[in-house]
């Protein structure tokens, strides 16, 4: 047997270890695997590289990964990508690919499966933990780390000079990672996109907690949160490979805004992709290493068009329609929780 192995969109924390998973698994099967480089663009310009255990054994704690990534979508110019894609998947001589990936790399899996009965399966992955089924992907637990040590470190600052920190996070158009963080921080006030953004009331808050004698305050936000009179904010109008908007600069307009309706000093800090990069937790390498083993397993049973998850701490197995049905949002749960805290 010989299995495909590719990485796409934004890379994450815990993409190594899912690659060292499969490789072991499928060797344990007298298989071989072959890593594609740089997402699906490896598959339409045939860059590829051989990969062995002895390879792969040392890399479960890398960050990154050793394939590169892109947001090639080989869908944007069919007529030549994908006949290419084709051509080199037969070259290839490959019984089945593992694509990891987060919404657009598996809805490319999804649709060369059922467009062309190519032999998918897909590794949920993604910092911003927003795809279907999955209860958590890995590079999650790794970037809210990132972002509490991040905050950590700007609560000395913050409270030496009386100031509002205002700190942006990542997630697109989900408020997972803002909100986990911004409990884990103790943060003042937490905006998220699922839920408008409410200047009087988040003002309100920073004003009683002043007079409460907190003398400093820390907001997070979600680069995706949005006011209710005007949508979400980008960095241009430039769009990505892929063909989305790229988020970013909320953070600054919500510390404007802060500083001119409440009078205290406010600050804002883009944690930008520092959210995804260095090593993964233990948590993800572990999450990962499950999800590339429950992976191999089902190209092993040749059980195409699949994806695997975690659901209530087990590995499952659905599929990859149901994978890339929708985008997974903040459950609301979770941010009534935080809110506990700045009613
Ligand atoms: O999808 C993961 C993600 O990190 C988002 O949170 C963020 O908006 C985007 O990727 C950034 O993408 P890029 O690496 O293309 O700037």
């Amino acid at each position: 047997m010989r299995v495909g192995l590719l990485t796409g969109g934004g890379d994450c924390p815990g993409l190594n270890a899912v690659i060292r998973a499969i490789v072991q698994r499928i060797a344990n099967e007298g298989g071989t695997c072959v890593g594609i480089l740089e997402g699906w663009r490896g598959l339409v310009r045939d860059m590829t590289v051989e990969l062995d255990v002895a390879q792969t054994e040392g890399i479960v704690g890398k960050g990154g990964t050793i394939l590169g990534a892109s947001r090639t979508n080989p869908y944007k110019n069919p007529d030549s990508d994908l006949a290419a894609l084709q051509a080199n998947f037969k070259k290839l001589g490959l019984d089945g690919v593992v694509a990891i990936g987060g919404d657009d790399t598996l809805g490319v899996a999804y649709r060369l499966y059922k467009d062309f009965h190519m032999p998918m399966v897909g590794v949920p992955k993604t910092i911003d933990n927003d795809l279907m089924v999955t209860d958590f992907s890995f590079g999650f637990d790794t970037a809210i780390n990132i972002v509490t040590e991040a905050v950590d470190r700007l609560r000395t600052t913050t409270e030496s000079h009386r100031r509002i920190m205002v700190v942006e996070t990542m997630g697109r158009n989900s408020g997972w990672i803002a909100c986990f963080s911004g409990i884990a921080v103790a943060a003042d006030y937490i905006l998220v996109p699922e839920v408008p953004i409410d200047m009087p009331h988040m003002t309100d808050v920073l004003k009683r907690r002043r007079a409460a004698g907190k003398n400093y305050g820390i907001v997070i936000v979600s680069e995706g949160a949005e006011f209710p009179e005007r949508g979400t904010i980008t960095i241009d109008d430039k769009l990505d490979t892929f063909g989305h908007p790229r988020l970013g600069g909320i953070g600054m307009i919500v510390a404007d805004r802060i500083e001119r309706l409440t009078g205290f000093e406010t600050r804002s800090v883009t944690l930008g992709h520092l959210q995804r990069g260095g090593p993964p937790s233990a948590a993800d390498r572990v999450l990962a290493t499950r999800l590339g083993l429950a992976a191999s397993h089902l190209v092993i049973q040749r059980r195409f068009g699949t994806m695997v998850a975690l659901s209530a701490s087990r590995i499952i197995e659905t599929t990859l329609g149901e994978g890339v049905a929708a985008t997974k949002t903040l459950d609301l749960t979770y941010y009534d929780e935080a809110a506990a805290f700045f009613k």
